[in-house]
């Protein structure tokens, strides 16, 4: 489903995509873990095509990501950013349905609204929290919208940038679950990156270890622990000693 070949990408001297090679097969999960800064979200925007690659390819369903009609091909995703990225100015149920309420995927505003309900429930929140405004949310909560919002549409591929981050222990266990059931009846095809190791093991039928700018290590979630890998070894058992370097 998501191919990317040899994908560089430099912001002024720094360097950091240099040569990524991922394979995400259809209906799979893949799961990207790596340092901080590493390049992960910068990633999985190329992927969007919000993010230019100098140079390398790109495909989604076998079209190149940068060709094409680029509204049709982002109704096919839907993504929660790492930072939220909520629409200040529209009341919950708003920012869930945004994308029911225009363009191709419009519905009616009575039916886009019992989406955003149920979309809110399916993360854990009341049908209240649908009129509030994001300012009058915790951290928690505004995280658990941009992840109703992420899947209101139903899309067919699926991108998570830290989606349990900054969510108690429990909640984090409720969103794991959400995304694997995504995976499972929605057959949607899903990216996730994390720093939670719990939410590796949970989540991912696959995972990529992106460090100095390339993926050092892929395979089955299944084949993590005997890996031995060191820079992969260090990452899961959060060892400040090994071949990853603490400053960055
Ligand atoms: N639009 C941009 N302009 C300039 N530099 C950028 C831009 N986007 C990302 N970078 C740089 O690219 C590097 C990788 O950033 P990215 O956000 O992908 O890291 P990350 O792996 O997602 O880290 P984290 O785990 O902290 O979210 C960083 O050094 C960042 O400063
Ligand atoms: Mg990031």
């Amino acid at each position: 489903m998501i191919t990317l070949t040899n994908v560089h990408k430099s912001f002024g001297p720094k360097h950091v995509l240099q040569g990524v090679d991922l394979t995400i097969d259809k209906g799979t999960s893949m799961v990207i873990i790596g340092g901080s800064g590493t390049g992960k979200s910068v990633m999985l925007k190329s992927v969007l095509g919000l993010v230019t690659p100098d140079s390398g390819e790109i495909t989604v369903g076998g079209n190149n990501v940068q060709s094409g009609d680029r509204d049709a091909f982002l109704a096919r995703f839907g993504m929660l950013f790492q930072g939220g990225a909520l629409f200040d100015s529209l009341p919950v149920w708003q920012n869930v349905s945004f994308r029911l309420l225009r363009g191709a995927l419009k519905r009616p505003h009575k039916e886009a609204r019992e989406i955003a309900i149920e979309k809110l429930r399916r993360v854990g929140l009341t049908p209240e929290t649908a009129d509030l405004y994001p300012s009058e949310l915790s951290g928690g909560m505004q995280k658990r919208v941009g992840l109703a919002r992420a899947i209101a549409a139903e899309p067919e591929i699926i991108f998570f940038d830290e989606p349990t981050t900054g969510l108690d222990p429990i909640m984090s266990g409720v969103i794991n679950e959400l995304i694997r059931e995504i995976v499972v009846e929605m057959g949607a095809t899903a990216m996730t990156i994390t720093h939670d190791m719990s939410s590796v093991r949970a989540i991912a039928d696959n995972i990529a270890m992106l460090h100095d700018g390339v993926i050092k290590w892929t395979g089955p979630v299944k084949d993590m622990d005997d890996s031995k890998d060191p820079y992969l070894e260090q990452f899961i058992h959060g060892r400040a000693e090994g071949p990853i370097e603490a400053v960055r």
